[in-house]
């Protein structure tokens, strides 16, 4: 069953296309990371679904509904991790997820939640006094008190220290193991591989890849990278040719390659070629 369904969909500000004709779909249970460089066009497509900005083309259903007419009832099944941080500031990390808590139908215990989120040790303190990957824990915090049976995360980790970031994937694999579906956006390849069952890459507002993590990286597969020295400076050369590329080295450098390095293609530098060969 699908939980998300796109179709086509097309947004533009002005002259820009920032959504192009991009169509996918998220089932039920998944954890979906739409993984892209700035302006790719995620958070116009997060907040299309979330019923918070409008399309020009294309047709979208969220559990069953057309976004840009949601009630209130399917509302309180959406949760929601928007891009910018909450600025409640004088609220204690408590009272800001109890407010939200009285929002939903049958929300999740507000300790239950902030020890999820990892904020136990700071339940009483004010947003303000919070570091900014303890706020962004809060955010997560609003977003899945109601008990939320699809959860947006629009770059939830953007800016966390390597430890924060940590624990974040722990809360999102415990979510996942609950079965809240989740589509998230991330413009980390490392978090998208950790979380995801499946990777949506966008670059310039279209789709370029939707597939698993793994393979993303065995994509290129057979690609090999050959690098070498010339002079000061080192080159490489992305070949599907190895043999080749190194028996034209031989008879460039006559004898010994200098600094001859031959390796596969990581899942970074298949995605990095995806985005290149897309813009
Ligand atoms: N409110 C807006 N007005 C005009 N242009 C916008 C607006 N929001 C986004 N854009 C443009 O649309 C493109 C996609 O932006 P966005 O959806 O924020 O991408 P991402 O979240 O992947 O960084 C970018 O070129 C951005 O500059
Ligand atoms: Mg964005």
């Amino acid at each position: 069953m699908n939980v998300v369904s796109v179709q086509n969909l097309t947004r533009r500000y002005g002259d820009v296309l920032a959504v192009n004709d991009l169509s996918f779909t998220v089932a039920a249970g998944e954890c979906v990371a739409m993984l892209g460089p700035n302006g790719a066009g995620k958070s116009t497509t997060i907040e299309i679904l979330e019923g918070y900005r409008h399309r020009d083309g294309g047709s979208v259903e969220v559990l069953g509904v057309d976004p840009a007419r949601a009630t209130r009832a399917w509302r309180s099944r959406v949760g929601i991790v928007p891009q910018g941080a909450s600025d409640m500031t004088d609220a204690t990390v408590r009272d800001a997820i109890s407010l939200f808590a009285a929002l939903y139908p049958h929300p999740r215990a507000v300790d239950e939640t902030i020890d999820l989120v990892g904020l136990t040790a700071q339940r009483d303190t004010r947003l303000g006094r919070l570091s900014g990957g303890q706020r962004r824990r809060v955010d997560v915090a609003l977003g899945i008190v109601g008990r939320p049976e699809l959860l947006f995360l629009d770059e939830p980790t953007t800016g966390f220290d390597p430890e924060a970031r940590h624990v974040f994937w722990d809360v999102i694999a415990q979510l996942r193991a609950d079965g809240t579906t989740i589509m998230l956006t991330t413009h980390y390849l490392d978090e998208a591989d950790q979380l995801a069952d499946r990777v949506i890459v966008v670059a310039g507002g279209r789709k370029v890849a939707d597939t698993t993590p793994a393979d993303l990286g065995s994509r290129h597969g057979n690609s090999v990278r050959v690098s070498w020295r010339e002079g000061e400076t080192r080159r490489d050369e992305l070949t599907t040719e190895p043999t080749r590329v190194v028996r034209d080295l031989l008879t460039r450098f006559d004898g010994e390659i200098p600094g001859l390095e031959i390796s596969r293609m990581t899942l970074e530098e298949a995605y990095l070629k995806l985005v290149e060969e897309a813009s």
